[in-house]
């Protein structure tokens, strides 16, 4: 039997809703918040009332494009967190009053379960690679950094994480210093493109096991910043290219150490990554060169699937619906969910 979803995304700043029926995806309709881009960061009460404002007309048009009714959903997926509490209200009370109004189930996800789970979801017309259990997915989000062991749809241990920042925070921060738009990431992986990547060194962190650290990074380039620019004021723009490329370089060396001594300690060699770092091409070039030198299976997301999408929940509400792990109407948003 097929199984239709209706997948519901609010954890930061897009809203977005998406239809599933089993493993293929119908629609995946993403508003996007620009009223934040001028502040250089999200701001959570504007993006709650931007949620509120757009969430409406994004699941009406997830159902259109994807040519399916009310009555033919089995469950609403809903991220429940973590994220900013504001925001996840309105996808989770939205998803409630459905509930409600049509008689459909409630399915929680877990917001990074839904990056991880992405790898499963196929095209319309493609299917797409799937990585084989158990593997390890490296999860690189504005506010996740970690290096999971995924043994089944349901069945997720972290273990490695970050102790300080995030790889997304890194880029984001370290864009901000030198002036560039917010959200950095992808800004400085363009800027990447043309500079040379041994221009400046960098700090690299020591931390125990498979965990990460980008705070001692931040603050090394921050100082590289400050020294130069104190000794020439146009520092920062006549180096734009070599500073991001140098940068971009650091933070892939970083990520893909920990990966590789995650690989060798589990024995697991098929390799995936997401999240909104997993769109950055210096990493992706990165994790398929380290892939082909040990012989690792190695699954990069759809651009589509790397930042925030309603089709990730969709797919992680699936597995869920199957298990029968249904949600009751007295369900919370929880910023924080730490445990897989
Ligand atoms: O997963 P995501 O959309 O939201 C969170 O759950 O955090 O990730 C957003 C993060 C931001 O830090 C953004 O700068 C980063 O992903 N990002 C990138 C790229 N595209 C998005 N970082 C580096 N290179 C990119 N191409
Ligand atoms: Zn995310």
């Amino acid at each position: 039997m097929d199984i239709t979803i209706l997948g519901i995304e609010s954890s930061c700043d897009d809203t977005s809703a998406a239809v599933l029926r089993d493993n293929r995806l119908l629609s995946n309709v993403i508003a996007s918040q620009a009223v934040h881009v001028k502040y250089g960061g999200v701001i959570p009460e504007l993006a709650s009332r931007a949620h509120q404002q757009n969430i409406v007309p994004v699941v009406d048009t997830a159902l259109r494009e994807a040519g399916v009714a009310a009555s033919e959903i089995d469950a609403i997926a809903f991220t429940r967190g973590p994220g900013l509490v504001g925001s996840l209200l309105v996808g989770v009370s939205f998803a409630k009053g459905l509930s409600i109004a049509r008689n459909i189930p409630l399915v929680e996800v877990n917001h990074l379960q839904g990056h991880i789970l992405s790898h499963f979801i196929d095209l319309p017309d493609q299917e797409l690679p799937h990585p084989e259990f158990p593997f390890l997915c490296l999860l690189v989000s504005g506010g996740h950094t970690q290096i999971v062991r995924v043994d089944s749809p349901l069945e997720m241990r972290i273990i490695g994480t970050t102790i300080d920042d995030a790889a997304g925070e890194a880029f984001d921060k370290c864009a901000k210093v030198m002036g560039l738009p917010y959200p950095g990431g992808p800004v400085i992986d363009r800027l990447a493109k043309e500079g040379d990547p041994a221009a400046f060194r960098f700090a690299r962190p020591r931390v125990e096991e498979c965990d990460y650290s980008f705070s001692g990074l931040k603050t090394s380039f921050l100082y590289t910043l400050r020294d130069r620019v104190a000794e020439d004021p146009e520092f920062i723009e006549r180096h734009k290219a070599d500073l991001c490329a140098s940068l971009q370089h650091t933070i892939v060396a970083i990520l893909l150490d920990k990966l590789v001594r995650a690989s060798k300690q589990t024995g697991i060699r098929d390799i995936a990554i997401a999240g909104g770092v997993s769109a950055n091409s210096g990493l992706r070039d990165g994790i398929v060169a380290e892939g082909k030198k040990r012989g690792w299976r190695t699954f990069l997301p759809e651009f589509k699937f790397t930042t925030d999408n309603a089709a990730m929940i969709a797919m992680a509400g699936h597995y869920r619906y199957r298990h029968g792990d249904f949600s009751t109407l007295d369900i919370a948003p929880e910023a924080r969910l730490e445990e897989l």
